[in-house]
C-alpha cells in the first residue's frame, strides 16, 4: 500500500479486519518487519490519540520514529502557491516536503481543515502536496475530510462489541461551541458504507455530508426515530459542510442542546454502545453519565487506534521498493 485516505486503499476490508485481530492478539509478529525503516509524522494540528497510537504502531514494527510539530519549533511553512513570501513563513511546503522525504520511509500527516474556503479544503491540498512531492508512501492521520486511522479503529470496536450480525450504527450530530471539521464524519460514514451494518446518519438540516462520503445511506433528520433500535451510538459534531447551504461552510449554524446524548436519547435505542473519537466536550456532545456508563467504548476505540495504524503501516512496510 503506497497511499491510504480511504477504506478502498485497503483491498477486502474482510481481511484488514482479520489482520487487525490477528495483530491485536500479537502485536509484535512482525517487529523485524520495521528495523531500519524510519516513520516521520508530521503534524500541524494538536493531537494527543494519533501521535501516541501511531508511535506505539510503529514500535510495534520495529520502526524509527521521528515527529515533527509544524507549529512549534519549525519555520512557518507557507502552504499556498505562487505568493510573495514577504510575511511570517519562512519556508515554501514546496521544499519542506521533499527535504522530510530525505529522511524517513512513510510519511504520516494531520493536516485540519482550514473551513474558510471548501474548494481548497476539499481538494486536500496539503495531504496531496506530500503525495506529489515527497516520494514517500503517505498516510492521512487526519487531514482536511478524511480521519480513517479513527473510521478503521471504529469499525475494529464495533466489530469486536457487536451483539448482532447486522448491527443499526447511527452517526448523530451534537452540539459544539467551536466549529470543527468533517474529517471523522466524513471518514465513519465511508467505512460504515462499507462494513456489514445497518448505517443511518441524523442531524439539523444543514448540516449534509459529502455525497461521496454518505453516499446512500439513510438520512433521518427527526433524531428520535433515528436512534430508536440503535445498537451503536456514534456522537460528533462538525460544522456545516456547504452542501446545501455553501455560503454557510465551516460556520456553527446550530447550537441546539436538544441534541447532546443524554441518558433519554440512549433509552430510545436497543440499549447501545455509546461511541466518540475523543477528544469530547462533555455535557455539549454528550452527559458525564454516559460517557462514563456500563455502554460507553470511548476508551476501546481510543485503544484500537494502535492496531489500526499497525495494520496499515504494516502494509505500506511490506510494498516498499
Ligand atoms: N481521535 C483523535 O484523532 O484524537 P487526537 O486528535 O487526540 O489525535
Amino acid at each position: 500500500m503506497r497511499y491510504f485516505s480511504s477504506v478502498n486503499d485497503l483491498g477486502s476490508l474482510q481481511l484488514a479486519l482479520h489482520e487487525a485481530i490477528e495483530i491485536k492478539n500479537d502485536r509484535f509478529k512482525y517487529v523485524e518487519l520495521g528495523k531500519n525503516k524510519t516513520l516521520l509524522m508530521v503534524f500541524f494540528n494538536s493531537s494527543l490519540r494519533t501521535r501516541l497510537s501511531t508511535q506505539k504502531a510503529a514500535m510495534n514494527l520495529g520502526m524509527n520514529v521521528i515527529v515533527l510539530d509544524v507549529n512549534q519549533g519549525a519555520w512557518k511553512l507557507e502552504t499556498e502557491h505562487g505568493v510573495v513570501m514577504d510575511g511570517d513563513k519562512s519556508e515554501h511546503l514546496l521544499e519542506a516536503i521533499p527535504v522530510m522525504g530525505c529522511y524517513c520511509d512513510i510519511i504520516g500527516v494531520r493536516s485540519f481543515a482550514g473551513l474558510k474556503d471548501r474548494e481548497y479544503d476539499y481538494a486536500e491540498t496539503v495531504f496531496n502536496q506530500f503525495v506529489k512531492y515527497s516520494g514517500r508512501p503517505v498516510f492521512a492521520m487526519e487531514t482536511a475530510t478524511v480521519h480513517p486511522l479513527q473510521a478503521f479503529a471504529d469499525l475494529i470496536t464495533i466489530e469486536e462489541h457487536k451483539e448482532v450480525k447486522r448491527p443499526k450504527v447511527v452517526l448523530t450530530w451534537a452540539p459544539h461551541p467551536k466549529a470543527l471539521p468533517q474529517a471523522v464524519p466524513n471518514s465513519f460514514a465511508e467505512w460504515m458504507n462499507a462494513a456489514d451494518v445497518d448505517f443511518v446518519v441524523t442531524h439539523p438540516e444543514g448540516y449534509e455530508l459529502d455525497p461521496r462520503f454518505v453516499e446512500n445511506a439513510v438520512v433521518e433528520y427527526n433524531q428520535m426515530k433515528a436512534l430508536s433500535g440503535a445498537d451503536f451510538v456514534y456522537a460528533k459534531n462538525w460544522s456545516c459542510p456547504g452542501v446545501t447551504s455553501p455560503a454557510n461552510y465551516g460556520q456553527v449554524i446550530c447550537k441546539d442542546m436538544g441534541w447532546t446524548i443524554d441518558e433519554e436519547h440512549m433509552s430510545w435505542t436497543n440499549d447501545a454502545h455509546f461511541m466518540h473519537c475523543l477528544p469530547v466536550r462533555r455535557n455539549m456532545i454528550v452527559t458525564d453519565n454516559v460517557i462514563e456508563g456500563p455502554r460507553s467504548l470511548v476508551i476501546p476505540e481510543a485503544a484500537n487506534r494502535e492496531i489500526s495504524a499497525t495494520v496499515v503501516l504494516k502494509r505500506m512496510l511490506e510494498d516498499l521498493k
